[in-house]
């Protein structure tokens, strides 16, 4: 049962269809007090229509809505306040869940479309950096929110395996690499390779020149080259899989920018046909003064191709190969210019589809208000820090449960879930700052809390082994029981919102609310101690237990059922 949508078509027949029904839904609101009803529709707009006064309107308005769902409907000033019957409410929203389980929530917005997310993205042969994390996290949160919209999605590793780095990384190893090391520690070594390489070449310029000479090799199909380049990509492919595995995050795909190698012929050729191309200093660009942007680089002067060259053919590929009627790209926003240059090439290629690709950008992690540098080799290797999550994790769960039999699960569980957690309570475009013993803790806005919650809630249905009945016989009507229900009821509104901003945050910070509430619940309403309305309390922590691991599995959280 869709309460706004009843009250919206209730006002509607008021008012003889000057409004059309979605016009309604649009301005029914929330009212954040609870005496003043549960929904509620302003009336001033309609003031110059009907030549009244918008509080003459909401009380006509008023008088004329009767309805079984609807406890009381009156008019407070230029509003008119709908008091749901709690009652019906309840049951109807808990004998709802109870049935659709984690399918509750899902909305058919997507049905039939396909959507591309474009996200983690690392490089090869330097480390995960802590901006690819957060692009993995957000990435990973908004392919289940899509999916969970109805939408297909296609998850794609957009890999950086190519460039001028590679030069220099053969340079390096050829002068001062060594095998072993290399195959113990592949990301660690290749780093300080490169690292030592930027190092050398201060002082002696002409390793530059030797490493454009390797790249140019690697791009002409030089074993040595080739065979070097593929081994480094494998041995880091190799890490970043371990980081895969720990978050339980899959791909659909790996093409990286390699791939793209030898498909770009295809772009040039299109941008030269329409004109689109002009010579600047030797290199080919193509112009966007009439944006006021910088142009965008396609080919260099020794005809190397470019980072722009690649995500355009990309582009092109993604779609006829996905048929994607949305293409997302999760990257850092110190990225935003070159995502705007790529996607306005596309439309002046004469793409239709070009508006349909959205960067989704995001800030920064700090330290102790700082950013976090992967450059100059002082790096915070992300398989360290989730370690020492799970190890902190493993501490706290000692103190809270000692006898918690799968420990070790849990701990894994609570502490990939607290980084990930930390992270998707902000809103993406902020910076975030990023403290380990901040974001496990059980108790204030982080994800073990969450998980703790649920994991509270799971234990009140152990204990009651109740046996669930169909019909919800009993009355819910204390004020605790209530806003988790109301809050019950917008669990599919939240999951709308979240895709509509692409903002996981919207549903991380619910599941906040929705636990604060049920903790509050659990501390003033004897759950288990009367038989009397046990059914209706019982299914109410039945459905909190369901939305709480639904809402975290979106996010990519577990719900351990202990803990
Ligand atoms: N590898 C890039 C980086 O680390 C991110 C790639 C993002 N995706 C893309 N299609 N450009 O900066």
């Amino acid at each position: 049962m869709d309460f706004i949508k009843t009250y919206a078509e209730q006002i509607t027949d008021t008012l003889n269809n000057l409004l059309t029904l979605d016009d309604v839904i649009e301005l029914i609101e929330k009212p954040r007090f609870n005496d003043q009803g549960d929904l509620a529709f302003p009336c001033f707009s309609l003031a110059k229509q009907l030549r009244k006064a918008p509080a003459q309107i909401a009380q006509d308005i008023a008088n004329k809505i009767k309805h079984d769902l609807f406890e009381k409907v009156e008019a407070n000033g230029p509003y008119v306040n709908c008091f749901l019957n709690k009652n019906m409410a309840s049951q109807n929203i808990l004998q709802t869940i109870l049935k659709e389980k984690s399918s509750y929530g899902s909305l058919p917005i997507g049905k039939g479309k396909n959507i591309t997310i474009d996200f983690s993205s690392p490089n090869i042969a330097k480390p995960f950096s802590m901006g690819h994390l957060r692009s993995t996290v957000i990435g990973n949160a908004l392919a289940n929110i899509v999916e969970k919209c109805g939408f297909k999605a296609i998850r794609i590793n957009h890999l950086g395996d190519w460039g001028t780095q590679f030069g220099k990384l053969i340079v390096a190893y050829k002068l001062w690499g060594n095998e072993e090391k290399v195959k113990e520690q592949p990301i660690k070594e290749l780093l300080s390779l490169y690292v030592k390489f930027h190092e050398e070449a201060e002082k002696k310029p002409s390793l530059e020149d030797e490493a454009r000479k390797w790249f140019k090799q690697l791009e002409e199909g030089n074993s040595e080259a080739q065979n070097l380049w593929k081994w480094f990509k494998d041995e880091s492919l190799h890490e970043f899989t371990k980081i895969y595995a720990l978050l339980d995050i899959h791909f659909d795909s790996y093409s990286g920018e390699a791939f793209y190698n030898d498909k770009m012929a295809n772009i040039i050729q299109l941008l030269e046909k329409n004109n689109l191309l002009t010579q600047s200093d030797g290199a080919q660009v193509v112009e966007l003064k009439e944006y006021d942007l910088p142009p965008c680089l396609i080919m260099k002067k020794d005809g190397a191709t470019l980072y722009a060259t690649r995500d355009l053919t990309a582009a092109l590929y993604r779609k006829e190969t996905y048929q994607f009627d949305k293409a997302l790209y999760v990257v850092g926003q110190e990225q935003s210019l070159h995502f705007k240059q790529v996607f306005l090439v596309l439309e002046k290629l004469g793409y239709e589809w070009a508006k349909e690709i959205v960067h989704i950008p995001f800030g920064f992690i700090l330290k102790d208000g700082k950013k976090m540098s992967t450059r100059k080799g002082k790096v915070v290797l992300l398989e360290e820090v989730i370690a020492e999550a799970i190890q902190m994790a493993k501490k706290n769960i000692e103190i809270k449960n000692p006898n918690l039999e799968n420990k070790e699960e849990v701990a894994h569980m609570v502490g990939i879930g607290a980084i990930i957690f930390q992270d998707l309570k902000n809103e993406r475009q902020n910076n975030i700052e990023f403290s380990l013993e901040e974001m496990l803790k059980f108790e204030g806005t982080t994800g073990p809390y969450v998980q703790y919650t649920h994991a509270r809630a799971c234990s009140i249905l152990r204990k009651a082994d109740h046996k669930r009945q169909a019909q919800i016989t009993t009355a819910l009507d204390d004020e605790y029981s209530w806003s988790i229900i109301k809050l019950l009821m917008d669990f599919p509104s939240i999951i709308e919102k979240s895709f509509i901003h692409y903002e996981p945050s919207q549903i991380a910070k619910y599941l906040l609310d929705l636990s604060k509430e049920f903790n509050k619940y659990y501390s003033h309403v004897k759950i288990l101690s009367n038989d009397d309305g046990l059914e209706g309390r019982l299914s109410l922590v039945e459905a909190i237990t369901i939305i709480l691991k639904e809402g975290l599995r979106l996010l990519g959280l577990k719900a351990p059922e202990e803990m």
